[in-house]
């Protein structure tokens, strides 16, 4: 593999992606479609190159949150259709999404009238999806009124519903008795209308039952290796797509006793081998992991002590007398168990690495 000549970095395995895509494809019925969801550039793994591979292994829908990221993919000549599951609030958002021909999700009257309103003015057709609120209390109109505001819309002669769909709250609890009470709030309020999508399911809500699938799909953790929760894990093999590297650029010896870090929270009981590792938390190196996590070297697991601090961090080298300054190692190869040290999800480990990490797209073993 090539060494890139960065201090940190993430790398990104696109054959990962693929690979995930194609294997949770196999949970859908055939004329089931993928929607790949790269919102957040694309749970920071990158959008551009997440799509396109998302692509390769079969996805045929892209999700979006805003409006920019949407335009993101169009200019880099990305055509599949792409829907923005964010609001929109302003007539030139919606000229935007007439321009780069991206989908609008309707919640309410309000942005149906604005939507409808500019499409008419400039003469064009807006394709829209309706949503429907059947319990996440987030965007959508209330389900019980759901199919009056999916005959309203659909009335609007500038607007064309091509999709109506809802979003689960519940899907990877381990009780998944309210993903009934959603699925059957949202097949009443679709009965009857006839709109060529029709999607409710997360990564979650696919791993769980095909009667959940529609006819599309919008997965966003599972293609990036993840299961939404651990109950998932003996249903499907799917492979993290993110690594996160940084250097050694210092070495030290310190005697037993010694503070390392700020609050010296972390004091050497040997004579210990201290490496400087080149990230912190304005990367995304949560400080709440301090002396808590491990890092690798080769397979070799290596302890994180003492403070993290905003650019670098130190680890214990004492066992591992070969690692040299400029040795690379591997800091995040899991967002799960980040996420149960911080008491948090995977989703969030994933988007919290920021842009001052360059993203390395590696192919397999290949880094270019
Ligand atoms: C509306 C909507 N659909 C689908 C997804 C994808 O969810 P997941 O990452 O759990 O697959 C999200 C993610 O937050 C979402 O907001």
């Amino acid at each position: 593999m090539l060494q890139p000549n960065h201090r940190a970095w993430v790398e990104i395995n696109l054959d990962a992606i693929t690979h995930n895509v194609c294997t949770l494809k196999q949970f859908l019925q055939a004329g089931t479609e993928f929607m790949a969801v790269v919102k957040a550039d694309a749970y920071g793994h990158g959008a551009v190159a997440v799509a396109k591979a998302a692509i390769a292994g079969g996805a045929s829908w892209l999700g979006v949150a805003t409006i920019e990221e949407g335009i993101e993919l169009r200019q880099q000549g990305i055509t599949v259709p792409i829907l923005v599951l964010g609001a929109t609030t302003t007539a030139e958002e919606v000229y935007a999404l007439l321009e780069y021909r991206l989908q609008p999700t309707v919640s309410d009257w309000g942005e149906a009238q604005l939507c409808e309103r500019v499409a008419h003015h400039l003469g064009l057709c807006l394709p829209v999806h309706v949503k429907i609120d059947t319990g996440m209390s987030r965007l959508g109109m209330p389900w019980q009124r759901g199919a009056a505001f999916l005959e309203a819309v659909q009335k609007c002669s500038a607007l064309e519903v091509v999709g109506v769909y809802s979003h689960l709250a519940t899907a990877d609890e381990l009780d998944s008795e309210f993903v009934q009470v959603q699925n059957d709030r949202f097949r009443q309020s679709v009965a009857g209308c006839d709109i060529p999508y029709r999607h409710l399911c997360n990564t979650a809500g696919l791993l769980l039952a095909p009667s959940l699938h529609y006819n599309l799909v919008r997965v966003g953790l599972g293609i990036y290796g993840y299961v939404p929760a651990p109950h998932f894990r003996s249903l499907v093999q799917l492979h993290p797509a993110m690594t996160v590297k940084a250097r050694i650029s210092h070495i030290k010896i310190l005697p037993p006793g010694t503070g390392v870090s700020y609050g010296h929270r972390f004091c050497t009981t040997r004579e210990t081998r201290v490496g400087v590792v080149t990230i912190g938390y304005a990367d995304g190196v949560n400080r709440g992991l301090s002396n808590q996590v491990q890092f690798s070297y080769q397979d070799k697991l290596v302890s994180q002590i003492g403070t993290i601090t905003m650019d670098q961090c130190m680890v214990d080298l004492t066992d591992l007398p070969q690692v040299r300054v400029g040795d690379i190692l591997t800091v995040m190869a899991d967002a799960t168990d980040w996420a149960t040290k911080l008491h948090t999800i995977p989703w969030e480990i994933l988007c919290g690495f920021k842009h001052r990490l360059p993203r390395l797209i590696c192919d397999g073993n290949k880094t270019f």
